[in-house]
């Protein structure tokens, strides 16, 4: 049987009949752009992150530009980044008319180092910072990322795009954070019916920023106090959010199932699988197995062969992209991000995935192991 690398079409039974209703009510009322979707979805995820704030914006790319901006980046300013992560990342700072700086990431979480990452701050004095939640976890030292950011005055931005529903130490991750962002791209653990993303924040200054700065940097609808840009979401993706989160729980519950039963078999199958740090509840938002870099190519051929769908997220580290060229201004460690992007392989893992289709994953991955 061929199991897709993702099938986004695993809908509840009522789901579809549900979401066509909301969309009759949304066009007939012709709530298109921003009004009570967006606002309902934003009080939602506020209550339930205990976040100050969260300002829906129209992707996730745009929510890292609009922290970025809201914190002061602009022209020539430095920002450190983790090495390992997605393009958006590096190029939210670059749009910002900032340069990135790249840190290396720990081999033991896969999440950018602390240890370089406060070299790196030290050496370069960046005006602000990046750490991604990469695969549906965190940093082990995500405490220490905060406080010494906090300590010395330097805005820490954390892109969560890869990590809405996982939980440090029982609550969100996003809970904690000065400014953390979010991407509701239709693959994500919370995705929408087409791009849309979000800020949280912690603080009524920075809500109001954000909330000018993705609104054409109004003051009242003809007076200008910024230059922003339109970011404002639709209310075709709020709607559709508001209606997910209803559903939410139960496809988090079958992904970290999911996730937890390959941990357990790909163990047994001596296959190297990174440790969720302790602490952290992961999303399930990404399977992750490290194969020794020479026999990838031949797991990817066998995989290939027996139908079964995977990933590699991500196969080349920022620093070393053709587009980081006349961009990058720094690169902090050693070799790690690239090392993880020679041997990373993800399995297919979505909501409601069967476990029938997982044993016929692990199955064929055996199979390729012993070939
Ligand atoms: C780590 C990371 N940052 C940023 C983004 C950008 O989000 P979007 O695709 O919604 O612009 C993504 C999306 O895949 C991501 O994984």
């Amino acid at each position: 049987m061929p199991v897709p690398f993702i099938d986004l079409r695993r809908f509840e039974p009522d789901f579809l009949q549900r979401w066509l209703h909301v969309c009759r009510d949304v066009t007939q009322n012709t709530r298109f752009v921003g009004g009570p979707d967006v606002v309902r979805l934003e009080d939602s995820l506020v209550q339930a992150s205990g976040c100050h704030g969260f300002v829906a914006c129209a992707n996730g790319t745009d929510a890292l530009q609009l922290a970025l901006r809201a914190v002061g980046v602009g022209t020539g300013d430095l920002v450190v980044i983790p090495d390992a992560t997605f393009w958006a990342t590096f190029e939210a700072v670059v749009n910002c008319g900032g340069r990135p700086v790249t840190v290396d990431i720990d081999p033991a979480d896969l999440q950018m180092d602390f240890d370089l990452f406060r070299e790196a701050v030290e050496r370069y004095r960046p005006r602000a910072a990046i750490l991604v939640h990469l695969y549906g976890w965190g940093s082990a030292r995500l405490d220490e990322f905060r406080s010494f950011c906090r300590e010395r005055s330097l805005p820490l931005i954390e892109d969560g795009a890869q990590s809405f529903g996982v939980t440090w130490r029982g609550e969100s991750i996003y809970r904690g954070a000065e400014l953390a962002t979010v991407s509701f791209y239709p693959a994500k653990v919370l995705g929408s019916c087409g791009d849309a993303g979000g800020v949280y924040c912690s603080t009524p200054e920075l809500e109001d920023r954000l909330r000018r700065l993705g609104n054409h940097g109004r003051q009242d609808h003809y007076r200008y106090g910024m230059v922003g840009w339109n970011s404002r979401m639709s209310g075709f993706d709020a709607a559709y959010l508001n209606l997910c989160l209803e559903y939410f729980e139960a496809r988090l519950s079958s992904r970290r199932r999911l996730a937890q039963r390959y941990r357990e078999r790909l163990h047994e199958m001596g296959v190297k699988v990174p440790a969720v740090p302790e602490g952290y509840e992961e999303n399930g938002y990404l399977n992750v197995t490290l194969q020794a870099p020479e026999h990838r190519e031949a797991v990817k051929t066998a995989l290939a062969e027996a139908g079964i769908g995977f990933g590699e997220v991500y196969p080349g580290s920022m620093s070393t992209q053709p587009g980081a060229d006349g961009h990058l201004y720094g690169a902090v460690g050693g070799n790690q991000a690239q090392w993880l992007s020679r041997s990373v392989l993800n399995l297919p893992l979505f909501a409601y995935m069967s476990e029938a289709e997982q044993d016929e994953v692990l199955t064929a991955l055996g199979r390729a192991l012993e070939s």
